[in-house]
């Protein structure tokens, strides 16, 4: 059986002492845990101090994006090698804000993802359809191409991406996709990744994943873990879906 992968998405939220306060109530009520893995993607500023309180913890951390270029003439933009400097493990690439407020389209994505893991890094590839899109019966189609994309660019590498499937409707809304429209959509996901002999990939769903609808969400054949934006800047809720 495949373990649980729990991520944590700050977005742009924390400073140095609300930052200080959460991790240090995360390493205080996480320990190691077989098949579960705990991770937070923190603002670029704080990966130093993700780094410095983190390291001698079972907690992952990494970035919320990355460059798809390795280094130059790139005002404002971050290299994956230099979060492999600070530590990170993961970058997320593809957030549907990323792709709705800064332009990034799939074929962007897909240079991420090939950026991040060049350098060491884990992609975690989101993917997800709007509101109109799963209106229109086109939820498939679109995940479908937002993962094509990725797969293309990577590859024989895809077998080293995480996917995480995050319904747009659900972000931030309190709306969450119920467990088994959740389900439907991984299975699809699943079977194209198995396709491309990447059928192992974490599959993991987000959007408004709470701790009382954790468990029911990860108890699904395909849902091996979340990626939790809200509920991720509290401690206590965060560290109940990690072990939901
Ligand atoms: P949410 O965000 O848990 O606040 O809905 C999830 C995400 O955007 O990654």
């Amino acid at each position: 059986m495949r373990g649980k992968l729990i991520v944590g998405n700050w977005k742009m939220n924390g400073s140095l002492a609300a930052n200080a306060a959460l991790l240090g109530e995360l390493t205080a009520g996480w320990t190691a845990t077989p098949g579960r893995e705990l991770a937070v993607c923190v603002p670029y500023p704080y990966l130093m101090q993700a780094q410095a309180e983190l390291s001698s913890t079972p907690i992952a951390w990494g970035a919320q994006d990355v460059s798809e270029h390795a280094a130059g003439a790139y005002t404002g933009e971050v290299a994956a090698a230099m979060l492999v400097e600070f530590g990170c493990r993961y970058a997320i690439v593809g957030h549907s804000e990323r792709r709705q407020f800064y332009g990034d389209t799939d074929a962007v994505v897909a240079a991420k993802a090939k950026a991040a893991l060049a350098a060491g890094l884990t992609p975690i590839a989101c993917v997800g359809e709007t509101l109109a899109e799963r209106d229109d019966g086109a939820t498939e189609a679109v995940v479908l191409r937002q993962l094509e994309a990725v797969l293309v660019a990577l590859a024989d590498k895809a077998t080293q991406l995480v996917v995480a499937y995050e319904p747009v409707w659900a972000i931030g809304t309190g709306r969450t996709a119920t467990p088994a429209q959740a389900q439907a959509v991984h299975a699809t996901l699943r079977a194209r990744l198995a396709k491309a002999g990447a059928g192992a990939v974490p599959l993991l769903y987000g959007g408004s994943v709470k701790a009382d609808n954790a468990a029911s969400l990860f108890a699904q054949t395909d849902i091996d873990g979340g990626l939790i934006g809200g509920a991720s800047l509290k401690a206590g809720e965060f560290l109940a879906i990690a072990r939901a």
